[in-house]
């Protein structure tokens, strides 16, 4: 096997989503104690300002410098290579973790058994599902007394429209929970939980009937328990891998993260049928990882916490072929050859000079300025990864000029920002007046606090009542021309000059679509990228 091969067959590149709380950092810090990548529990930061209600800049800016470290996590389990890509807690960082998710192969996502589906989780699992990305679900806090696991299951097919496979099965949950059955191993992990110490013990089960069962859960949770296996065996499908790396059936998984209970059978089961780096999209063909060139793509931009270094981080997704440190790439939005003499990699928390990287590895690439999110990296062939979309935003305010004697300042300011994806920016004619779109309201605290403390710029921000934009397209070029001249003050531009409708409200934009059948309102980007 070539050592390129051999590279991308050893990689795994995912990340771990969840709704706040449900316990997405004490799973991941339990990961990275397996893969021996951190030596005590407490190391990896939880991602506090989710909790905080009121939104806290400073708190905000400690997150930031506490996120560089944590974006990325690399660890070794059994020789496969783990990349965790962390995703931020906080929903008004959502749009960051759309993005992520555009970097990984697969996702993990944890659920909180008493909480079940929440709000986010079902955000998230939407755009999973727009690129068929494989997921296995972690039902969390089994300790804790929790919701019915049928109901728990019934409910995660339904809201998240994706058919489920239990893996593993729990025995009783909350004080009573006695651990999990292993339905493919046929063993038995066994929780003992006293006040002070928690005890765990693989048995190995002949058959559901082994009286072995009796024993280590008692009789009645043994009977439970043959019931419910019987009755998953006679509703599920046997798991079939393929139909979980085609995103259509995601396998279950139950446990206790704080615990370190039922994470490594996900674990073991995760590096046997997790994907490997996949083939990606560019607007001119599909990219194996295997092909011998390089190529890559940004997906997030970090800025410098420190205000006198206006340097960045741009993380890159390696794509195919091999990275190499002071080799000259193309950069091809801005037609320029590129080189790195200080490319990083992630191992936990350190940050550390690497010479080479491959498919599926996220390298962090110092920057002054010259990208943006979406932006491929080449050995010259000329094209753009797809999959990086933009999504309508639900917060619309004007941004106001406070300075007019830094208004070059702010008008760089505010390119660099919404380069680096902090928020989305439409410019609407005449005037040039400036849009800004987001998903929440701390991203105008951290536009203010930096045009003012980084370009040294004033700005205030003006409500506007609107309540979606949407990219439009239409065969017929002389009808969407119309239709923007005649609705000019709800039309604007994205950055990439492509046209926007700016809706008022849905009945608004139900009309709006009803007059004009000829026009697709599309509500991300991605509709650039429709793989043909
Ligand atoms: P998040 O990143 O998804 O937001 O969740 P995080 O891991 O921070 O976990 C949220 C809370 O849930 C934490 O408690 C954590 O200890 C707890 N937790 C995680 N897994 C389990 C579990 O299996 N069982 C139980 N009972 N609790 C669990 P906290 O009080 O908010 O924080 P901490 O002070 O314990 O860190």
């Amino acid at each position: 096997m070539s050592s390129l091969i051999n590279e991308i067959s050893k990689r795994r590149t995912f990340a771990i989503i969840s709704h706040p709380d449900a316990g997405k950092t004490t799973l991941t810090e339990k990961l990275l104690l397996f893969g021996g990548a951190i030596l005590t529990a407490g190391a990896v930061k939880s991602n506090k300002i989710k909790k905080t209600a009121t939104s806290d800049f400073m708190e905000i800016e400690r997150q930031r410098g506490i996120s560089v470290a944590t974006s990325v996590m690399s660890f070794e389990y059994k020789d496969t290579l783990i990349n965790i890509l962390d995703t931020p807690g906080h929903k008004d960082f959502a749009e960051d973790t759309y993005r992520t998710l555009t970097a990984v192969d697969s996702v993990i996502l944890v659920i909180d058994c008493a909480k079940g589906v929440e709000a986010q989780t079902e955000r998230l699992m939407e755009v999973c599902r727009m690129r068929n990305t494989p997921v296995i679900v972690f039902v969390n806090k089994m300790d804790r007394e929790g919701k019915d696991p049928f109901d728990l299951i019934d409910e995660l097919e339904k809201t998240l429209s994706i058919t489920t496979r239990p893996l593993t099965w729990p025995i009783s949950g909350g004080d009573s929970f006695k651990g999990v059955y292993n339905i493919y191993e046929k063993s038995l992990n066994v929780f003992n939980a006293s006040k002070t110490t928690i005890e765990t013990k693989i048995v190995a089960v002949e058959s559901l009937e082994d009286p072995a069962l009796d024993t280590q859960v008692t009789p009645r949770y043994a009977k439970q328990l043959r019931e419910d296996i019987e009755l998953i065996e006679s509703v599920f499908e046997p798991f079939d891998i393929n139909t979980y790396l085609s995103g259509e059936v995601a396998p279950v998984f139950f446990g206790s993260a704080v615990n370190n209970f039922g994470i490594q059978e996900m674990l073991d089961t995760f590096i046997k049928i997790a994907p490997t780096p996949r083939s990606r999209f560019s607007d001119t063909r599909e990219v194996k990882p295997e092909e011998n060139k390089f190529t890559g793509f940004v997906f997030k931009i970090h800025a410098n916490l420190d205000p006198r270094h206006r340097d960045r981080i741009a993380f890159l997704r390696i794509c195919s072929g091999k990275f190499e440190r002071n080799k000259f790439y193309y950069h091809v939005r801005n037609g320029k050859e590129v080189r790195f003499s200080n490319p990083v990699t992630f191992l936990a928390q350190s940050k550390s000079v690497i010479d080479e990287a491959f498919p599926g590895d996220v390298i962090g690439l110092y920057d002054t300025g010259n990208f943006k999110i979406g932006d491929t990296l080449t050995e010259g062939e000329k094209f753009m990864y797809r999959g990086i979309p933009s999504f309508s935003p639900e917060i619309f305010k004007e941004l106001v000029n406070t300075d007019p004697m830094k208004t070059k300042q702010l008008e760089k300011g505010i390119m660099q920002l919404t380069d680096e994806g902090v928020a989305q920016l439409f410019i609407q004619q005449p005037g040039n007046r400036k849009i800004i779109g987001t998903v929440g309201e701390l991203q105008f605290e951290v536009i203010q606090y930096r045009l003012q403390h980084e370009y040294t710029a004033s700005c205030r921000f003006a409500p506007m009542g609107y309540y979606k934009a949407l990219w439009l397209t239409c065969d017929d070029k002389k009808i969407l021309a119309d239709f923007c001249r005649k609705k000019a003050n709800y039309i604007a531009l994205d950055k990439d000059e492509n046209p926007v409708y700016l809706a008022e409200s849905i009945w608004n934009l139900k009309v709006t679509m009803g007059d004009y059948p000829e026009i697709t309102f599309h509500e991300t980007s991605e509709f650039k990228m429709d793989i043909a």
